[in-house]
């Protein structure tokens, strides 16, 4: 069959070329002396079912739009109360069938009545231009058609001079929610129609350029700058700084501080042409491979990025400027240094203000066919389909030509997942042809003909570490082996920060540190893309996907960020903050001394100052700056702390060394922690785990022991003193699965979360064998184990207590042949809700699990309960801390209970309901606080590892079932 000749019967949407009446592509850029009209606001608005299921009229003068309705420009339809959006990750939610979409292709017919102002130039042209429209427009001006075009996330201009009057122009849009264009956009994110960024009519006077292209190359070995300004129309090119002026075209030099994402120099400057004076921000920087490692002005850069949607609760895609630079600021706060803008071009803007505050880019091109995986070897891809191959290009050629002059740009990315086919190599020759300073990136065809870099998403640790060698298996065919073997590293994706997690980021980081090659990674992702919902009581929680009466979806795979939906960074971006830190602080208490490592590519550490401050148990007792020399990037120094402090006592001494911000930054202030380390000089002694001064006695009300009351047929502890317990202590094993335990459903024979629940981890039974007083402790044993299984662990309790103490030793035994391993071990009970507010001494302030806590810092913290929570948008185990000494919880008369840790410090978790009642809640709202304080006190934690995506724990980090024995003890404290 010639399909080509039935394409041409095919309407606009759903043609595969890239549309018609659009200008060529040309560079982006915010301000100039040309005149320009915002076209952003309210539009009247009208939606159809389908493509053609209303008349073109509305495009005329005269249409009548009563009973229109409006929406905001830029804006998405979908979330302004005009159907609903629609999230899936990898299925198009469609039937495949390259072009053709459905019939049922929700279109949104946009028109806006618009003045030109009074002082609006009369000579020279005019381009309407729109920045960003999902995902097919037919446009209007004045009842004449301008053309169509599809392209999301691109911008497209029209000439429109000829068409515009003074008054009463009509500019008509409709655009259809599925095109085309829609089998190259199936990025994992919500479906989201509509005119989603910015429309405005520029002016185009006469001799002004059309398009130009700032070359700044940097020469490291001379410490120069070259700059050449090419551009069609003739003009002069100035930056008074460095004392230039030339004609475009031309070529000069000069002594140049370079631009890098750590010290983002620009030069101002300006292209003057007899039409349109254009600012430039200029910066100075040169990249490229270079036995085969990446560098930025001759030295290996090591990204610390992140992949960043864009996105915002309320409006979806379309970002204001505020957010966009709050997005950067967090970023930088958090010493990310390098963005991919996954998976298509972000607003322009964004860019803008990467160039401004510093960060490396990835610019990737929009473009996604994952869908197609599901077919035996891609059949259909759009990439392998020439009939698309036009449009792969026309999408390559808009991202370039858009962002060609942004120093953050240094690396083209052809798309993501869409496997291999000879659009993507078309896409980057035209690439490689156009801009040569730039490298090529693309990840999805694993011969890697097109791209400058070996690039993965997910990777294992000790694959990564065989990457790092250059020991990794080789391809078949030899020569791919080797110009794959030739290759930097890069981890395009890693780390997938889904609920609570991603663990084993220290791990990857130290890979990264030691091999060259490893060039660094990119955590998926920066944000949660959960839309906003109300419960009929009117609390609000985050919605996911299923929640908009989709009939496919992926729940909750669309919240997988490092912030949460309203930008609150997540336990998560607390961690990698600490693990990507820029400097090194490793202390040796012996030796009285702290090394001092840095980290940078290419600062120096002049713009950052140290401080000391020396803990005793958690409080600081003397604090002092700290004298650090500006070591050269990669430089290494040991620094002398000064004498403790005599005051010591018997505690547990700790040193803490920060480095903060000298000065205030474009992005925080002086003062912003940077980097952090800590040493303990001494440890603190541990209480003596039995030996109780105080023997148990049977008496009517239980078995009494110390303050303690026991009940004499289960032997738990129902009272301490004046504290009646909720629920006893008692072995606990279960936690409530995070995304990461539950897996990925490819993953399906590494899965714990699911083997857990077969074994029934959450229903375990606990027999009582026997309760005993012997001496002067009191002994339970017992066997806790689910029905219909033969594995069981034995938990024996041994109470002692003094005169206001009581201790515990648990010690469990497991019986038959366990073959996963266990959430948690440690014990649970129940406190009356008054018991609100906790404190400890410990690891935080924030959560932390056995592969997730380099962040978590030794020291004393008080919150209430209910801020220990972390609101994962569907709810999980979360909230515990790491390595804490002791934890009391008291009501609010400052009565309560404290735990002390015996043998080895524990994890705390404490929180309003159970872990049943977590596990079943979908949303943050189902969560309603009861009547108990529930309290975990665990001597271990299984890991958090990444496998929502990527791999699972490592085995360090796996709780496997063994023999283990615990202590701890309870005291009542009273107000004070
Ligand atoms: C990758 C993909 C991302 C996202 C991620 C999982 O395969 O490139 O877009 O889907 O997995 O969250």
């Amino acid at each position: 069959m010639d399909t080509r000749s039935e394409d041409a019967r095919l309407p606009y949407y759903e043609d595969p070329s890239p549309g018609s009446g659009a200008l060529p592509a040309r560079a982006w850029y915010s301000a100039s002396d040309a005149a320009r009209l915002s076209l952003n606001g309210a539009w009247a608005f009208r939606l159809s079912g389908t493509a053609e299921g209303a008349d073109t009229g509305f495009t005329a003068d005269d249409a009548d739009t009563a009973g229109w309705q409006e929406v905001t420009v830029p804006g998405h339809w979908v979330l302004q109360g005009h159907g609903a959006p629609a999230y899936t990750n990898v299925n198009y939610p469609f039937p495949v069938d390259p072009p053709r979409v459905p019939t049922e292709n929700p279109t949104g017919d946009h028109r806006r009545v618009f003045d030109l102002p009074a002082d609006w130039p009369a000579a020279g042209e005019c381009v309407l231009r729109f920045d960003g429209v999902e995902s097919a427009a037919r446009v209007w001006l004045n009842g004449q058609e301008l053309g169509t075009f599809q392209g999301s996330r691109l911008p497209h201009e029209f000439a429109v001079g000829h068409l515009l009057r003074e008054r009463g122009n009509v500019l008509a849009v409709r655009v259809h929610q599925w095109s085309a264009g829609s089998y190259l956009e199936d990025q994992d994110m919500w479906w989201l129609p509509g005119i989603f960024r910015d429309v405005t009519l520029l002016h185009r006077p006469e001799h002004s350029p059309a398009d130009f292209f700032v070359h700044a190359g940097y020469d490291h070995t001379t410490g120069t700058g070259t700059l050449r300004v090419d551009c069609d129309v003739p003009g002069r090119v100035t930056v008074p700084e460095l004392g230039l002026d030339l004609a475009t075209g031309e070529e000069a030099t000069a002594p140049v501080e370079p631009w890098t994402a750590e010290t983002p120099r620009l030069y101002d400057g300006e292209l003057d042409t007899e039409g349109e004076r254009i600012p430039l921000r200029i910066g100075f920087r040169t990249v490229g491979v270079e036995d085969g490692v990446f560098k930025a002005n001759g030295r290996p850069i090591l990204f610390r990025g992140v992949n960043r949607h864009e996105f915002h609760p309320e409006t979806g895609r379309a970002l204001d400027l505020d957010t966009m630079r709050e997005d950067i600021l967090l970023m930088k706060r958090h010493n990310i240094n390098a963005v991919r803008t996954s998976h298509y071009p972000p607003h322009p803007a964004f860019l803008d203000l990467c160039d401004e505050l510093g960060l490396w880019v990835i610019d990737e091109c929009d473009l996604e066919t994952h869908g197609f995986c599901f077919f035996e070897d891609w059949r259909g891809n759009p990439v392998a389909d020439e009939r698309f191959t036009p449009a792969l290009v026309d999408r390559a050629q808009r991202m370039v030509e858009r962002d060609k002059n942004r120093p953050s740009v240094v690396i083209w990315s052809l798309g993501n997942e869409c496997g291999a086919g000879a659009g993507l190599s078309a896409m980057a020759a035209w690439i490689r042809d156009r801009d040569p300073s730039r490298a090529v990136h693309y990840e999805n065809d694993y011969d890697y003909p097109d791209s400058d870099f070996y690039s993965r998403m997910y990777a294992p640790h000790a694959e990564v570490e065989l990457i790092g060698r250059r020991e990794e298996e080789p391809l078949a065919d030899p020569e791919l082996d080797a110009h794959r073997r030739s290759l930097p590293f890069i981890l395009c994706e890693y780390a997938h920060a889904m609920g609570n997690g991603p663990g084993g980021l220290s791990e990857y980081q130290r890979l990264f540190e030691t091999y060259e090659r490893l060039q660094g990674g990119f955590v998926w992702e920066w944000i949660d893309h959960g839309l906003p919902r109300r419960t009929p009581d009117g609390r609000v929680y985050f919605g996911y996907g299923g929640d908009f009466g989709e009939e496919l979806h992926d729940g909750n795979f669309v919240c997988d960020g490092l912030l949460f939906p309203d930008r609150t960074p997540s336990p998560g971006l607390i961690e990698y903050k600490k693990v990507i830190e820029p400097v090194r602080i490793t202390g040796d208490p012996a030796a009285g001394t702290v090394t001092i490592t840095n980290g940078h590519d290419f600062a120096d550490l002049s713009h950052l100052a140290f401080e000391w401050v020396h803990e005793i148990d958690g409080e600081a007792v003397a604090s002092g700056p700290l004298t650090v020399p500006a070591l050269a990037p990669g430089a290494s120094a040991e620094v002398k702390l000064p004498a403790p402090p005599a005051a010591g006592g018997e505690g547990e001494a700790v040193w803490t060394v920060r480095a903060v911000l000298a000065h205030d930054t474009p992005w925080a202030a002086a003062g912003h922690v940077v980097a952090w380390g800590q040493s303990a000089v001494k440890a603190a002694p541990r209480p003596a785990p039995a030996g109780g001064a105080v023997a148990p006695s049977r008496g009517a009300d239980g078995i009494a022991l110390g303050r303690g009351l026991f009940d004499p047929a289960s032997g738990a502890l129902v009272r301490l003193g004046g504290i009646t317990l909720d629920e006893p202590v008692r072995l606990d094993v279960w936690r409530a699965p995070t995304d990461n335990d539950m897996g990925a459903a490819w993953q399906a024979d590494l899965r714990y979360g699911p083997r857990w629940a077969e074994l029934g981890l959450h229903r375990m039974r606990h027999r009582i064998d026997g309760v005993a007083t012997d001496g002067d402790a009191l002994t339970v044993r017992t066997r806790v184990a689910p029905a219909a299984s033969n594995l069981g662990l034995r938990a024996d309790y041994r109470w002692t207590a003094s005169e206001d103490e009581l201790r515990l030793t648990v010690t469990v035994t497991p019986e038959g042949e366990w073959s996963c391993p266990l959430p948690r071990l440690g014990i649970r009970l129940g406190l009356p809700a008054a018991f609100g507010q906790a404190s400890w001494y410990g690891g935080g302030p924030g959560e932390a699990y056995p592969d997730t806590r380099a962040a978590s810092r030794l020291g004393r913290y008080a919150m209430p309960v209910d801020a220990l929570q972390t609101p994962y948008v569907r709810p999980q185990e979360n909230g515990a801390r790491s390595d804490v000494r002791w934890a009391e919880l008291r009501a609010d008369d400052g009565g309560g209970l404290r735990v002390t840790a015996g043998s080895a410090p524990f994890w705390f978790t404490a929180r309003r309901w159970t872990s049943a009642e977590l596990d079943a809640a979908e949303h943050t709202t189902d969560l309603v606080p009861g009547d108990t304080v529930w309290v975990n006190i665990d001597h271990a934690q299984h890991g958090i590892g990444s496998q929502s995506c990527g791999p699972g724990p490592l085995p360090q980090y796996v709780l496997n079932v063994a023999a283990a024995e615990f202590s701890l003890a309870f005291r009542e404290v009273t107000g004070s």
